[in-house]
C-alpha cells in the first residue's frame, strides 16, 4: 500500500530510541523527512546515521533536545518549522509508591507525558489545520486502559494527555489533522528493561525470571517488536488514516483483558 506521505515532513520527539525510532525509521521508508529529537547526543546520531543509510532519498536531520523544556521544544522547531507529522514520546516514569512521590515528582511525569506533548501540539495545530494535513501521534500506554499499580505517575499524567487529546481532536479532523493516541503495551526496549531492572528486589526473582514471567503473560507470548509499532504508526500517519482520530489505540499482542 502506498501510504502517499512521501515528501511530507516529520517531527518525532523520543526518536533515538525503541518505538520512537522505530516510527522515524518507517515513516523515513514511506519517503517522508524526518527530524528526530532526544537529549542524548550518541544514540541520536546513530539512529540518525541508521536511518540515513536506510534511505538516503530523505531528509534526516538530528537535533538534542527534551520534550519537557521550553529550549528543547523551541530548538525541534527551528529544525522542523512546519511539521506535517508530529510524534510526541519521552520517558515514563519509573514504579514506585505514591506515598513517596513529592509534587516536583507529580511535575516531572506531568511535563513528561501530558504538557510537553499538549505544548508541542499548541505549536503545530494551526499550521497543519491551515495546510489541510497533519497527523499527531502520542505515545501513551496501556496504563491509561489498564492501570499498573507500580504505576501511579503514568497512570495519572498519562490520563491528563488522553482526557485533553479527546477533546482537541474533534475540533481539528474536519482540517485534516487526526489525533491519535498509541498505547503500547509490553515492547521489547531500553524502557521495558529499565522497568524490570527496577522490580527486581534482593528477596524476590531475578531480572532474567521476571523477563521471562512478563513475557509468558501476554497471550503473543511474546514481547512486541517496535518495528510493528512503527508500520502501525506509519499507517495511521497516511493518507488513508483521515478518519480515525481521537482514538486509544492498543497494540498489545492481546493483553487487554476484555471484549470492549
Ligand atoms: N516498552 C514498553 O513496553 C512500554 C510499554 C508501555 C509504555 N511505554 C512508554 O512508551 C514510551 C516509549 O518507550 P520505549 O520503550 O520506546 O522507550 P526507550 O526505548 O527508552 O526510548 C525512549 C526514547 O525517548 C527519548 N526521550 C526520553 N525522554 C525524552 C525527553 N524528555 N525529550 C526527548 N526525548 C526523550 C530517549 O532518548 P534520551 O533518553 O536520549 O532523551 C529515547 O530516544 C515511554 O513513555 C514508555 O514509558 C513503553
Amino acid at each position: 500500500m502506498d501510504l502517499g506521505i512521501a515528501g511530507r515532513r516529520a517531527l518525532l520527539f523520543g526518536a533515538s530510541r525503541g518505538m520512537g525510532r522505530a516510527c522515524a525509521m518507517q515513516l523515513a521508508r514511506e519517503g517522508v523527512d524526518v527530524t528526530l529529537v532526544a537529549r542524548t547526543e550518541g544514540p541520536l546520531a546513530e539512529a540518525a546515521a541508521a536511518i540515513r543509510a536506510a534511505c538516503p532519498e530523505v531528509q534526516v536531520t538530528a537535533v538534542v533536545g527534551d520534550l519537557t523544556r521550553p529550549e528543547g521544544r523551541a530548538a525541534a522547531l527551528e529544525a522542523c518549522p512546519a511539521p506535517d507529522i508530529l510524534l510526541n514520546n519521552a520517558d515514563g516514569p519509573l514504579p514506585g509508591d505514591f506515598r513517596d512521590w513529592s509534587r516536583d515528582d507529580w511535575m516531572a511525569a506531568i511535563d513528561a507525558m501530558m504538557l510537553g506533548p499538549i505544548e508541542m501540539m499548541r505549536l503545530t495545530v494551526d499550521g497543519m489545520m491551515a495546510r489541510r494535513f497533519g497527523r499527531i501521534l502520542n505515545i501513551v500506554s496501556r496504563s491509561v486502559k489498564i492501570p499498573q499499580h507500580e504505576l501511579g505517575l503514568s497512570n495519572g499524567a498519562r490520563s491528563g494527555l488522553v482526557g485533553f487529546t479527546s477533546g482537541l481532536a474533534r475540533q481539528t479532523v474536519q482540517h485534516n489533522v487526526t489525533i491519535n493516541n498509541l498505547l503500547p503495551g509490553l515492547f521489547a526496549t531500553d524502557a521495558q528493561r529499565r522497568h524490570v531492572a527496577s522490580l527486581v528486589s534482593a528477596d524476590g526473582p531475578g531480572f532474567d525470571a521476571l523477563w521471562q514471567s512478563r513475557e509468558a503473560a501476554v497471550p503473543a507470548r511474546r514481547f512486541g517488536d517496535p518495528a510493528e509499532f512503527g508500520a502501525y504508526a506509519a499507517f495511521l500517519c497516511s493518507v488513508h488514516a483521515g478518519y480515525i482520530t481521537a482514538q486509544n489505540l492498543l497494540i498489545d499482542g492481546g493483553s487487554y483483558p476484555a471484549t470492549y
